[in-house]
């Protein structure tokens, strides 16, 4: 697979301008874990922006030099931030990649893998590297994305994400806009908490019908085998009961609250 990709990469470099080549524009999301998990650490340098220490990492494999985000955040309080329960840790940015996936919005949730770092446990999430802007910049400047029906759909798969994963943290920093005007949803290490209850219903307006089906097959069996030890049982029937809640909310409001979003990529 990997060969075969790499001769698929070569033609294309042969055609396409380098400049409007981009690895992540090629690579399998299988392909991006492998090469998170296996890559030679290059060097390091802090993100500035935030507040969970990530740092932004190189990594090569010889032919391929891509950078990552590093998390090793691992932090469980009592109660913190108006929070009983409080946690932000790297496992849930892991977690969260996989969900994605299970849920049809894997173009939208950069790969995140676990490896250690420094002697430390990370994750490791692919850098997305054709970043436009952030959310905080978009509404600074107030510019408006230029196709708004796409914007609104991603805008609401990450809502239905949101509430899905119960995410304390979905700040305007955490949300990426690509050159094509895609939204990339990172860092989601204060998510997956026990509560059975949504954070906030009044987001949820409309839900992309796929997504919607692919909700409705998650079950216990499949989100432990998916998480591991990284989610635990009791934030597993938080996240099913949840679902529950969203998949009755959008059935109580029909078919005219249901799009199809174009797969990117
Ligand atoms: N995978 C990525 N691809 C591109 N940019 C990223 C990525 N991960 C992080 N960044 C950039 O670095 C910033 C800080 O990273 P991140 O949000 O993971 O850190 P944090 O310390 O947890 O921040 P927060 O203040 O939201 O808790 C992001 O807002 C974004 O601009
Ligand atoms: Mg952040």
């Amino acid at each position: 697979m990997r060969t075969l990709h790499r001769s698929a990469l070569s033609a294309v470099l042969l055609v396409v301008p380098f400049a409007f080549l981009h690895a992540a524009d090629v690579l399998t999301p299988e392909q991006k874990e492998d090469f998170l998990t296996k890559a030679t650490i290059k060097q390091s340098k802090d993100v500035n922006k935030g507040t969970t220490g990530t740092l932004r990492v190189t990594l090569t494999d010889g032919t391929l030099t891509h950078e990552a985000s590093v998390q090793a955040i691992d932090d469980y309080k009592q109660s913190f931030l108006n929070e009983i329960q409080f946690k932000d840790t790297y496992k849930d940015n892991i977690a969260a990649w996989k969900l994605a996936r299970l849920l049809g919005i894997g173009d939208m949730v950069p790969p995140s893998v676990k490896r250690t770092y420094q002697g430390k446990p990370a994750s490791f999430t692919w850098w997305i590297d054709n970043v436009k802007m952030d959310e905080t910049e978009r509404r600074a400047k107030n510019i408006e994305a230029p196709d708004k029906d796409a914007w609104n759909q991603e805008n609401n798969v990450m809502q239905v994400f949101d509430q899905l994963i119960y995410n304390m943290d979905r700040n305007q920093t955490n949300m990426l806009i690509d050159q094509g005007w895609h939204l990339w949803l990172i860092d989601h290490s204060r998510s997956f908490r026990t509560h059975k209850t949504l954070k906030d219903s009044s987001v949820l307006k409309a839900i992309d019908r796929n997504m919607l089906a692919k909700l409705k097959t998650l079950d216990e069996a499949t989100l432990t085998k998916e998480f591991g030890r990284d989610v635990s049982k009791p934030e597993i029937q938080g996240l099913l009961a949840r679902r529950d809640l969203i998949v009755k909310l959008f059935e109580a409001k029909g078919e005219s609250a249901l799009f199809d979003r174009p797969q990117r990529n």
